[in-house]
């Protein structure tokens, strides 16, 4: 089990490395990612937030039980957006808050399997909604940053209180 980063971490805040070589450690730290989500329990988590500044993300909304709906993807990108949908959303970082967030109702993403065979995904709803918030912790975006200036102090005051953090 990996521990995972929380707010404040700067790991959080930093644009996570393209991996140009899938070897054994990716393949190792991608298990140890899926088993540190499904323990959380989270449906998704991004490298960054157990520690590794890399391009890899696990998803999985049926949070172990359905394997088949495990998504691990090696260097993912939002290849296309299309509508909106408002929803809430939370974070294995980000303990104690949840708030509304606006995504993009469909997406496709693109990217790389643990085989290094291409991946497209055609996602919507609520996987759609975790694609997009994972994607983002690999750019150092958290999802309070698309919150208004104002809820996003809230949020930010509501989490240092979670963490006992000055
Ligand atoms: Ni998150």
């Amino acid at each position: 089990m990996l521990e995972i980063r929380k707010y404040g971490d700067r790991v959080l805040r930093k644009r996570a490395e393209e991996i140009s070589d899938i070897n054994g450690e990716i393949v190792n730290l991608s298990s140890a990612m899926v088993e540190t989500m499904y323990d959380a329990p989270g449906i998704g988590l991004a490298a960054p937030q157990v520690g590794f500044s890399l391009r890899l993300i696990t998803v999985d909304l049926t949070v172990g039980e359905d394997p088949s709906k495990l998504f691990v993807v090696v260097n993912p990108r939002i290849v296309e957006k299309e509508g909106e949908a408002l929803d809430e959303e939370a974070c294995l970082s980000l303990p104690g808050i949840r708030e509304m967030v606006k995504r993009p109702y469909r997406v496709l993403v693109k990217g790389y399997n643990l085989d290094g065979k291409e991946l497209e995904i055609e996602a919507e709803g609520l996987l759609a909604r975790v694609f997009c918030h994972e994607v983002d912790h690999l750019d150092g975006v958290l999802f309070i940053d698309h919150l208004t200036p104002l809820k996003k102090r809230f949020a930010i005051k509501k989490l240092k209180k979670a963490l006992a953090l000055r």
